[in-house]
């Protein structure tokens, strides 16, 4: 079929297609149509401008229109569209990629093995989870652990592993009998009265313990956990968090996975999450700013530990019975290969550290504001939370429709940004400069008095 483009039919189908939205609601307002991209902006339909405050999904680290990747993409579409990484093949594009993505770990990893997207490269995290244990003779130790608030995808395992209700709710999810639900490490809204920050990590690390003892850990056999919680309301784990859960993994020889889909390549001022917390992951799942998002490609790292039981475990079975028609794709893998090399040339990470003190201190200058309870981050992202009485730490109720108002006024100011709950995301592409920053923090100021004169008028506060 083919419809007219803006037309009713062809509008229709973009409403149903669209993911993590109220459809009623999307229905009736329609989606916000992007024709295109310059450098941190992007324009709709009717040509007005936006800061892309949240880069796409988290994403977009080069901006909306770095040539050299239309270039790279253009190159290998011409020299080989497609080759896949079945049956003893592969493609120069994939192994300079696997091996450069080695070359940059934050730790010491064997392999990366490549998917599509970030959820597939938690699925198959777990899939390897499974595998491993299964390769080294303990069948029973399958459990994972994940925490309340994390995102790890959309997939059945990844979805599940995800501990937010709305992933859940009618899609008889999550898969139970291998979940297992920790801690959210956010000392704000979940430290108790007179407790330290450091002390919230204590207890954080003590019930993980418990859970941990209580299940049998001869039956748990990994913990995920993303560096710093996205699309859970970018959460920064308390002071020494990591530091006690990891002492805690290894006491009971349970795997890490660090799942670095957004915090991986820069984001907070490291190459990766794990460095700046301090992470030493067994496996590593990437994805987004591995190319800019310019075309799909996820990587998950695994160590020589896991890679040497994979390699007889598979032997015994004759195959390794795992893998995605496009994993690999010669053209991702080209256009990932120049992302990391104008990362390099660029020094992206140092102008990320550069950088973010103009977002997170222009940021925390609306603490003055009587709308904003905390304002979270590290590198270039971050959360602002939004509280119906920040002196008595009392939250708006879901139904006032805070969030997702304050997304719809900041797009009347020219921002796109992220409403998750009350907490507004900020991820803009890295190659965001000052200018730009301070850009969109007037357009943010501006949205939240227009949040405030809002909420007055709703009797909200
Ligand atoms: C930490 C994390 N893991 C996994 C995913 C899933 O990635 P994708 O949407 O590419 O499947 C996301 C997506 O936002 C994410 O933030």
């Amino acid at each position: 079929m083919n419809f007219a483009p803006n037309s009713a039919e062809a509008r229709d189908i973009a409403y149903h297609l669209h993911g993590q939205t109220n459809i009623k609601v999307h229905e009736e307002q329609g989606p916000m149509i992007i024709e295109r991209g310059n450098g941190v902006r992007v324009y709709d339909e009717a040509g007005a401008e936006y800061i892309e405050g949240l880069a796409g999904l988290w994403s977009v680290s080069l901006g909306f229109n770095e040539p050299r990747l239309v270039e790279a993409a253009k190159r290998q579409m011409e020299k080989l569209p497609y080759y896949h990484t079945f049956a003893h093949k592969a493609s120069s594009p994939a192994i300079d990629l696997a091996e450069k993505l080695i070359s940059l770990a934050p730790v010491r990893m064997s392999k990366v093995i490549f998917q599509n997207s970030g959820s597939e490269a938690v699925d198959t995290a777990v899939k390897f989870v499974w595998y491993y244990h299964n390769a080294i003779g303990k069948p029973d130790k399958k459990k994972i652990i994940a925490r309340k608030n994390a995102y790890h995808g959309s997939g059945i395992a990844s979805a599940s592993l995800t501990g937010l209700e709305r992933m859940h709710q009618a899609f008889d999810l999550p898969i139970t009998d291998r979940v297992l639900r920790a801690d959210c490490p956010h000392f704000y809204k979940c430290g108790l009265d007179g407790e330290t920050e450091e002390e919230f990590a204590t207890r954080c690390a003590a019930n993980l313990e418990k859970l941990i003892q209580d299940e049998g850990a001869e039956n748990v056999a990994a913990f995920i956990a993303e560096p710093i919680m996205g699309a859970g309301g970018v959460i920064v784990p308390a002071v020494t968090y990591f530091e006690k859960i990891q002492v805690v993994l290894k006491k009971y020889d349970i795997l890490l996975i660090a799942d670095e889909v957004i915090c991986g390549f820069g984001r907070t001022g490291n190459m990766w999450g794990s460095q700046t917390f301090n992470l030493k992951p067994d496996m590593i799942t990437s994805a987004k700013a591995l190319s800019s998002s310019y075309l799909p490609i996820s990587a998950l790292f695994i160590n020589e530990k896991i890679y040497q039981a994979f390699r007889k475990k598979s032997s015994e079975a004759g195959v390794f019975g795992h893998g995605y028609t496009y994993a690999g794709h010669p053209v991702s893998a080209a256009v990932a290969l120049e992302t990391l090399k104008i990362y390099e040339e660029r020094d992206i990470v140092g102008h990320v550290r550069r950088i973010a003190p103009v977002l997170q201190t222009g940021l925390r200058q609306f603490l003055d504001h009587d709308l904003v309870g905390e304002v979270r981050g590290v590198g270039l992202i971050s959360g602002v939370e939004l509280m119906a009485n920040r002196d008595q730490a009392v939250s708006f109720k879901a139904s006032d429709q805070v969030g997702p108002t304050t997304q719809t006024l900041a797009q009347k100011h020219g921002l796109i940004i992220r409403a998750m709950g009350d907490t507004i995301a900020f991820c803009p592409p890295l190659v965001i400069n000052e200018d730009d920053i301070c850009e969109l923090l007037q357009r943010f100021g501006k949205t939240l008095d227009a949040v405030r004169d809002w909420a007055h008028r709703q009797s909200l506060i």
